[in-house]
C-alpha cells in the first residue's frame, strides 16, 4: 500500500520532534554535503536546510507521493526517487541523517557498514527508529492478523525485527570513532476516536492493510481497533495515552 503524506502528516509535530532530537546531537559545525534519506514529505529535511543553510542538501526517498509532497515543500534541496538498500553514490556525504526511516530495511548490519562506507572522514550518520514492536499498538496488530481468517494471507506480512541500543553500539563500534546512542519513551497525547489506530495507519499497519481487502480488511480493522480501544483507553478529557518508544544513534566516522 502506497504512503500517503496526508495521513502522515496528520502527527506531524509528534513525528517530527524525534528528528528535531537527533539533529540536536550531530556535532557536525558545516558540513558540504547532507542527505535526508527515507526524507517523507520533507518534515525531516526543512530542519537541516534550516540547520545548515549552505550544505548541498539532498532527500531521497521511495515513495512518489512523499516525493511530491517534498517537492512541493520549497525546502532549497535535491529530491530523488530510489531504495536505500541500492542507493549507492559516487560521493561521499558529511552528514547522513535518517528519521523513521531505516526500521523498513531488512538486515541491518550490512546497512549499517553500507552507509557508514558512504560517510566523508569525519562525517556524521545519524538516524532514529521505533522501538515500540513490542507494545500493544504493534503487538495486537501482529495478533489479531495472526489469529482471524486472513492469518495464511497476513503470514507474509513482514515483522520488523526490533533494533537494541547494545546491538546498534556492537554493529557501530568498528566503524566509528564516537558513537551516541540512546532511547526515548514519548508519552503521545492523542486526542479523536481511534487515534492508535490512524497514527498506525499512517506507518506501521500498511502492509496489514495492503494485503486484504474488501470486507475481510474491514473485518481486520474492525477487529484491531476493537482490541487497540481496550489496550489504550480514552480518559475521561477524551484525550488517549500512547507511549512510543524510539532508539537514536549518531556515529561519528
Ligand atoms: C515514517 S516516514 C519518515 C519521514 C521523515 N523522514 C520524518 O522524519 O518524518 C518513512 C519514509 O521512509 C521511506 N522509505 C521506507 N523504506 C524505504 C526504502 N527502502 N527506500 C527509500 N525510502 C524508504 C518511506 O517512503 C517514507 O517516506
Amino acid at each position: 500500500m502506497a504512503w500517503d503524506p496526508k495521513t502522515y502528516l496528520d502527527f506531524e509535530d509528534e513525528r517530527t520532534r524525534p528528528a528535531v532530537e537527533l539533529l540536536a546531537r550531530i556535532p557536525h559545525k558545516n558540513p558540504q554535503s547532507v542527505i535526508d534519506l527515507g526524507c517523507g514529505p520533507g518534515n525531516s529535511t526543512a530542519l537541516l536546510a534550516r540547520r545548515w543553510p549552505k550544505a548541498r542538501l539532498e532527500g531521497l526517498d521511495s515513495s512518489e507521493a512523499m516525493l511530491d509532497q517534498a517537492r512541493r515543500s520549497g525546502i532549497a534541496a535535491t529530491w530523488h526517487s530510489g531504495e536505500i538498500p541500492s542507493w549507492s553514490p559516487r560521493k561521499k556525504y558529511d552528514v547522513i541523517f535518517a528519521n523513521a526511516a531505516l526500521h523498513w530495511i531488512d538486515g541491518q548490519e550490512a546497512l549499517m557498514k553500507r552507509l557508514m562506507s558512504i560517510v566523508a572522514k569525519d562525517g556524521v550518520f545519524a538516524f532514529q527508529v521505533p522501538a515500540n514492536f513490542n507494545e500493544p499498538s504493534h503487538a495486537l496488530m501482529r495478533e489479531v492478523a495472526a489469529e482471524g481468517p486472513w492469518a495464511a494471507k497476513l503470514e507474509g506480512v513482514r515483522n520488523i525485527v526490533l533494533g537494541t541500543l547494545q546491538g546498534y553500539y556492537e554493529m557501530l563500534e568498528p566503524l566509528t570513532s564516537h558513537l551516541d546512542i540512546w532511547q526515548t519513551t514519548y508519552l503521545q497525547v492523542l486526542t479523536g476516536d481511534d487515534a492508535v489506530f490512524r497514527w498506525v495507519s499512517g506507518t506501521g499497519l500498511r502492509p496489514f492493510l495492503a494485503a486484504l481487502e474488501g470486507e475481510e480488511r474491514d473485518a481486520y480493522a474492525h477487529e484491531y481497533k476493537t482490541r487497540l480501544r481496550a489496550a489504550y483507553p480514552m480518559r475521561a478529557s477524551g484525550k488517549v495515552l500512547f507511549p512510543f518508544q524510539r532508539l537514536f544513534v549518531v556515529a561519528k566516522k
